[in-house]
């Protein structure tokens, strides 16, 4: 390094030294560094803006004229070597830090990934939606009511005085007019409850508009009671048809093509003399046995049967509280309990395990 051909005056051996010194220090410091922040930190200090090489070039001008372009070029010559060996070091710390990610633990690239868990319809909704289908299939609307409801519409216009013995049947739950949003002096004088069936749907809709109706409403009800069989709030679909000339045919007719959508055409049915305060005749309707086909099982009590429905002609009185006229029109009316025949479909014994929200049992439908 010391023996220069270049005239005219060749570097002192102490500014030789001094720059060996210096290319020395700085391909060392590059050297030590282990990782990219080491070796950009030994960057700034060698090659940055004031770096150990980079204030070389401060000095020319301070330099006696003959040394200049001597110094220029040993300069030039050793920060080349340092802007080398910093590049070399470089991609060999990159090439190092792949290698070891590339033998650290081991990514499986065909594991199959993680879904977020899907939820489904509870089997309560999936059935209502079902029960819904078959309905707007023989054509129905839908229609709802609040499940806050005026006694009147719950009890009275449905043919159930304040003293009749069916209401206690349906012990439900007292509420505060005022929750029903109407204006104070509509509701002077009411009582308000929470539903205890769907069939004040039935005075709404024909309240609101005139004959001929068909309809179903779907929703919950409420009623203090619990048991196996029994929750406090459950699931009714309300049916109700209304038009001139409207017989027991029909709705034996309907009801008996809604079985068989529902549980298959084998399906038969059964209706047996009732009684309920809103409809006369009054029916209770049976379904052969979903389980045994009717040869009598566990399920159906070894009767062959399954009580599914409650149904009948509209009460002559029920048109009467909705101003359409008995003589004129005539109807039937059912009402269902959604839970029960979700029990009856899915083989549940206890109607309360529909409500208990435990993942295990909601996610075997
Ligand atoms: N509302 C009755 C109940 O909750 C069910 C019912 C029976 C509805 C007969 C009807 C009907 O429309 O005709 O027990």
């Amino acid at each position: 390094m010391s023996k220069q051909e270049n005239s005219p005056a060749a570097l002192p051996d102490e500014v030789v030294q001094e720059l060996d010194a210096i290319a020395q220090s700085a391909t060392h410091a590059i050297d030590e560094a282990q990782d990219a922040s080491a070796l950009e930190a030994a960057r700034v200090l060698t090659l940055g803006m004031k770096g150990s090489v980079t204030r070389l070039f401060e000095r020319i001008p301070t330099l006696d004229k003959s040394l200049r372009r001597a110094f220029g070029q040993r300069a030039n010559a050793l920060r080349a070597q340092i802007e080398a060996h910093h590049a070399a070091r470089k991609s060999a710390l990159e090439r190092e830090a792949l290698e070891r990610e590339l033998s650290g633990p081991k990514i499986d690239v065909t594991l199959p990934g993680r879904r977020a868990a899907l939820g489904h319809r509870h089997p309560v909704s999936r059935t209502l939606d079902d029960i819904a289908a078959i309905f707007l299939k023989l054509g129905f609307d839908i229609a709802e009511g609040p499940e806050v409801e005026l006694d009147d519409y719950n009890f009275e216009a449905l043919n159930i005085p304040a003293d009749h013995p069916a209401r206690d049947m349906q012990d439900t739950f007292w509420i505060a007019p005022q929750s029903l949003g109407a204006d104070e002096a509509a509701l002077a004088g009411k009582t308000a409850i929470l539903r205890t069936h769907t069939s004040p749907v039935q005075i709404r809709t024909m309240l609101s508009q005139p004959p001929p109706v068909r309809i179903i409403a779907p929703g919950k009800v409420y009623r203090c009671d619990s048991d196996v069989t029994h929750t406090p709030m459950f699931h009714q679909v309300e049916g109700l048809l209304v038009d001139r000339g409207v017989t027991f045919a029909e709705l034996k007719g309907t009801l008996d093509a809604f079985v068989q959508a529902l549980f298959g055409s084998a399906t038969r049915t059964r209706f047996r003399p009732s009684y309920f305060p809103f409809t006369e005749p009054s029916a209770e309707i049976d379904i052969s046995c979903v389980h045994c086909g009717g040869a009598g099982c566990r399920i159906c009590k070894q009767t062959g049967w399954l009580e599914i429905l409650g149904a009948g002609m509209v009460h002559p009185n029920v048109f009467r509280a909705v101003n359409y006229d008995p003589g004129e029109v005539s109807g039937f009316a059912f009402g269902l309990g959604v839970e029960r025949i979700a029990m009856l479909r899915y083989g549940v014994d206890d109607l309360r395990s529909f409500f208990e929200n435990d993942a295990r049992f909601l996610e075997q439908f």
